[in-house]
This record gives structure tokens, C-alpha cells and sequence, in this order.
């Protein structure tokens, strides 16, 4: 039997693998149920047989039709126990999320064994060994999409934007809409800025107004620790002084960004995902996540998908530790990046 369950924050793309792994399952002759509300539903065992034509179209939904669920009783060992009696007869587990996902299916297979297989899937992008995880790439098209739209309305009454995306930990999702939405500035946790520094960076970047610019736009991270509303009241007192008649204001996307149609590359990397899930459990490799590197860097196990690798749960979260932490070469190159072309952004 393979069960399947989505955990976490959903992201757009979780309905593309499980459409892909209960089709490849059944290829294989294997049964696949899908678990309800992720952890949650694994504890209470609220399971549903899915055959292939439960799942026929399912591909092009958004959010996850199992349902998703951030299961505070299955961080400890008694909720994991509880779960685990209830799938005893697990060929596999596939677990589709993100980091608090991956590190509870590594915590089943140590404690009772179970086969475990993760497909990361995060709108943040802020999952270790993998250059991308489901949802990143719908996220950003929205994102930049949202932002075409407001730079519209901008440019027509000469305005200041300041428009806050999500990504709690990890603020890949506005570094890579800023550049692709033509931002003027982007604004992340990792930059380590204080309050009155950006405010003071800010209104520099609003004097370009005189340079004739039609609209201003600012992308920040949901993780910066200042309130958007906060800075725009402060940016709209100095404009007040210094540009009468511009006015700023905000909009915060939050959740907006985590539905809708996942796009194409959400959905076929979500499909090869599942057949390198499947691709794990047939060559006795539990314990790993999914990870696409199409350019491979270092590390993992190769699979016959050469975009597909396995890697060690535990050698995951671990990078992704070092992801959160600022520690790994990946952040701090993202940061450098960001830093070189803050003066182009502006321009
Ligand atoms: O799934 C990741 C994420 O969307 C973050 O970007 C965001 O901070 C968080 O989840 C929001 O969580 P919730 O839906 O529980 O408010």
C-alpha cells in the first residue's frame, strides 16, 4: 500500500503530483490512499482509496485536494506513534511539503521505520538540495503578475508602492519578483537593516521622482521585521515636505499568492518529483527527498531522470537550517546578488 499526504503551507502544484503518483502507482500495481489533512489525518486515520480516475484533472487545481494541516500533536513522539500504527501495512509514505514536513516523515522512519519518501513543496523556496520545490514558480508568476498590475495604477498617479510578499523565513519569493518585476527596491530579512535605515534608504529612492520616474515600487519580505503600513506612513510624511501631491501606499499580498493554477513548470516538475518518488521506493531508498538539480552541484543520488536526485532527509533539513540561518553559500550568494545590483534596481 502507498499512502500520500500534503502538510504545510499548500502550494500550487501538490494536486500535479498526486495526480502523477497514483497514475505511476497504479502502473506499478500498487494502491495508493491518500491521507486527509496531512499529519492530522494520518494521527486520526482519515484515509481515502484514490484510484487513478479520482485524480483525472486534478492537475490544474491549486491548493491540494487532500487538504493540508500544520499538526501540532505530531511534533511529539506520542502523536508520531499514533500515526504510525495506522499505516502498518505501508509499502511507502510519500510526504508532499515543506521543512516542518520533511523533518516529521524523517522522525517516522527513525522511530517506527516507515518508508518515507518527501517531494518538497513550499511557495518559499527555502527547502534545502533542491533548486526548486512545488509552488515557487506559480508564487512568483503571481507575484510579478500582481505587481504589473499595480505598477498600472501606479504610473498613472505618479505613486509610491510598497508591495509586501510572503516568505516567513526565507525571502527568495521577493528577491526574484524584484528583479522580475522591475522593482526599485527589495526589501529582506537577511539584508539585516534596521528600521530607520531603510526608512532613510527609502527616501532617498523616492527623490528619483524628480528624475521623472513614473512609479515607484518597493517589494518587501513579510519577514522584514517593520510594518508596512508603519513605513508607509513614515515615507508619505517626508513626501508630504519633499513631493507634494505623490502619494504612497501599500499592498500586502499574503495569501493571494499561494492559490491559484499552478503553472507549467510547477506542474511537470511536480509530476517528475512523484516518479522520482516512486523511482526511491523501487530502489529500496527511503529516508530521501526529491531533489531537482538540473545542474547538478554536489551530493545526493542520481536517478534515471537526470533533473531528479535523491538526497538524505537528514542531509536536507540540515542545509536547510543553513538556508534559514544565513550560514549557506546559497544565501549568502542570493544576499551578495541582491546587494550588487541594489543600485541598478534603482536606476
Ligand atoms: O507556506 C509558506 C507560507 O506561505 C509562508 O510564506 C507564510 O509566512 C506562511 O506560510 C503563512 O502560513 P499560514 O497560512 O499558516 O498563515
Amino acid at each position: 500500500m502507498l499512502y500520500v499526504l500534503t502538510s504545510g503551507g499548500d502550494a500550487p502544484g501538490m494536486n500535479a503530483a498526486l495526480h502523477a503518483l497514483v497514475k505511476l502507482a497504479a502502473q506499478r500495481g500498487l494502491q495508493t490512499v491518500g491521507v486527509e489533512s496531512g499529519y492530522t489525518g494520518l494521527i486520526e486515520g482519515r484515509f481515502r482509496t484514490l484510484t487513478p480516475r479520482d485524480v483525472d484533472a486534478i492537475s490544474s487545481y491549486g491548493g491540494t485536494v487532500l487538504g493540508s494541516a500544520r499538526s501540532a500533536e505530531f511534533r511529539s513522539p506520542e502523536g508520531r506513534a499514533k500515526a504510525a500504527k495506522n499505516i502498518t501495512d505501508a509499502d511507502g509514505l510519500v510526504v508532499i511539503g515543506g521543512n516542518g514536513s520533511l523533518t516529521g516523515a524523517l522522525a517516522l522512519l527513525k522511530e517506527h521505520g516507515v518508508p518515507v519518501v518527501g517531494i518538497p513543496a513550499s511557495i518559499d523556496n527555502d527547502i534545502g538540495c533542491t533548486s526548486t520545490a512545488i509552488g515557487v514558480d506559480t508564487a512568483l508568476n503571481t507575484i510579478v503578475s500582481a505587481c504589473d498590475r499595480i505598477s498600472d495604477t501606479a504610473r498613472a498617479h505618479k505613486r509610491v508602492f510598497v508591495v509586501e510578499v510572503m516568505g516567513r523565513h526565507c525571502e527568495y519569493l521577493a528577491m526574484a519578483s524584484s528583479v522580475a518585476a522591475g522593482a526599485d527596491a527589495c526589501l529582506f530579512r537577511e539584508q539585516g537593516k534596521d528600521a530607520e535605515t531603510i526608512v532613510s534608504e527609502l527616501k532617498t529612492l523616492v527623490s528619483g521622482f524628480d528624475a521623472g520616474k513614473k512609479r515607484i515600487l518597493v517589494i518587501k519580505a513579510e519577514g522584514v521585521q517593520v510594518p508596512t503600513h508603519w513605513l508607509v506612513q513614515r515615507l508619505q510624511e517626508h513626501v508630504d515636505e519633499t513631493l507634494p501631491g505623490v502619494s504612497v501606499r501599500a499592498t500586502v499580498l499574503g495569501h493571494l499568492v499561494r492559490g491559484g493554477n499552478p503553472s507549467y513548470l510547477d506542474r511537470m516538475v511536480a509530476g517528475r518529483f512523484a516518479n522520482g518518488a516512486l523511482m526511491a521506493l523501487d530502489m529500496g531508498r527511503a529516508g530521501v527527498m526529491t531533489g531537482w538539480q538540473p545542474w547538478h552541484t554536489d551530493g545526493g543520488q542520481s536517478t534515471p531522470d537526470p533533473s531528479i536526485w535523491h538526497f538524505p532527509l537528514q542531509q536536507v533539513i540540515d542545509t536547510t537550517d543553513a538556508l534559514l540561518d544565513g550560514s549557506s553559500p546559497v544565501t549568502q550568494r542570493r544576499v551578495k546578488m541582491m546587494s550588487a545590483i541594489a543600485g541598478v534596481l534603482s536606476v
